[in-house]
């Protein structure tokens, strides 16, 4: 069976990006046709300024978040990536496949970079996308779900996996990224040119998964459209407005360009995207509410998740050390 994995950082509330991008493909198609893995990553979240305390609540609520989402345990393996130590103990030995120019070429990586304007950036920053290589390559990855920005560090997976097999042997399937038809690169609603990304403010182009519905609809109908009257489709010239279909087209079904010609005007669009979002994210607030109410249940889940997510990548990291020449330890080497 095709083997699945991705995961979402804790680093700040989830949105809608993550949701239309990742989290909803993930419940609605790959738990049901693959062996699949969804890790709250929160091993990357160390990677920029943090406070432990926050790292430690948004794990918590990025969890229940896959839960409310609608991630069965019974289908899928739902963990924490510091639960599990293969990940670090893999990272390492990829690093040792790595180059530095390879990290130092990562765009998401020059991005965060630049803006700390001369300030030091941590060296987990840097080394994060080998990380994230091993949280994928431990468990004999098949597909990676992930919205655009991820593409080029599963390509980076691939070439460690590739590079690792002809250096030491096969030891490593080669991954492979995969996206959604629409909403792959869901847009800020106040910046249609940057990624709605979580950030740290409530910023108002930012729909966050828990907002409430009045909420989102005052966001949805602040948003930024483009000069211009009809309601085109047009990524380049009209970014705001295709941002617009998109998301309506991810929530309610359709196609943005045929929704294009439905409307006309900005005001009749705002209001039909507004309550599409509205409607998709209902049943994940309610669902999240009630398992606020028993965190017995998340912490169950996540328990028996690290226990299996250990058992599948442990083999595949041991072959790895072996192969690459570290003496097995001695009551296992029989
Ligand atoms: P992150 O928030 O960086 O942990 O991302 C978790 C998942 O959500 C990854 O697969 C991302 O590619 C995806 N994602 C994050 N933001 C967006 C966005 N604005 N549009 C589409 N996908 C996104
Ligand atoms: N880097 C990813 C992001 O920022 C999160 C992530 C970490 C991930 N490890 C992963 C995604 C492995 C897919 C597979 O969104």
């Amino acid at each position: 069976m095709t083997r699945v994995f991705s995961g979402v950082k804790p680093t700040g509330h989830l949105t809608l990006g993550n949701y239309l991008g990742a989290m909803r493909r993930w419940v609605v198609e790959d738990q049901h046709r693959s062996d699949a893995l969804f890790c709250v990553v929160d091993l990357h979240a160390l990677t920029v300024d943090h406070d432990p305390a926050r790292v430690r609540r948004l794990s918590r609520q990025a969890a229940s978040l896959l839960l409310a989402a609608g991630l069965d345990p019974a289908l899928c393996t739902v963990f924490v990536q510091s639960h599990v130590d293969e990940h670090a103990r893999l990272s390492y030995v990829l690093e040792c496949v790595a180059t530095d120019g390879e990290m130092r070429r990562m765009i998401q990586y020059k991005e965060k970079a630049a803006r700390e304007r001369g300030g030091s950036v941590r060296l987990s920053l840097l080394t994060y996308p080998v990380l994230m290589a091993a949280d994928i390559l431990a468990y004999g990855t098949d597909e990676v779900p992930v919205g655009h920005d991820q593409t080029q560090h599963v390509e980076l997976a691939r070439d460690l996996a590739v590079r690792f097999n002809q250096r030491y042997g096969h030891t490593f399937v080669v991954p492979r990224a995969t996206h959604p038809v629409v909403a792959a690169r869901v847009m800020n609603l106040q910046e249609p040119e940057s990624k709605m990304g979580k950030s740290d403010d409530t910023g108002p182009g930012i729909v966050y998964v828990l907002d409430e519905p009045d909420v989102v609809r005052k966001k949805v109908v602040r948003a930024v459209t483009d000069s211009g009257r009809e309601v085109v489709y047009d990524r380049e010239v009209r970014p705001g407005l295709a941002n617009l279909l998109e998301i309506l087209a991810a929530c309610a079904g359709g196609e943005p360009a045929e929704l294009a010609g439905a409307y006309d005007s900005y005001g009749a669009l705002k209001k039909d995207v507004a309550e599409a979002v509205v409607e998709a994210l209902r049943p994940v607030r309610k669902r999240h509410r009630e398992l606020c109410a028993d965190p017995g249940y998340v912490e169950g889940v996540l328990r028996d998740g690290a226990e299996r997510a250990r058992a599948m990548a442990r083999p595949t990291v041991d072959a790895a050390y072996r192969a690459i020449g570290l003496l097995p330890p001695v009551n296992a080497a029989r």
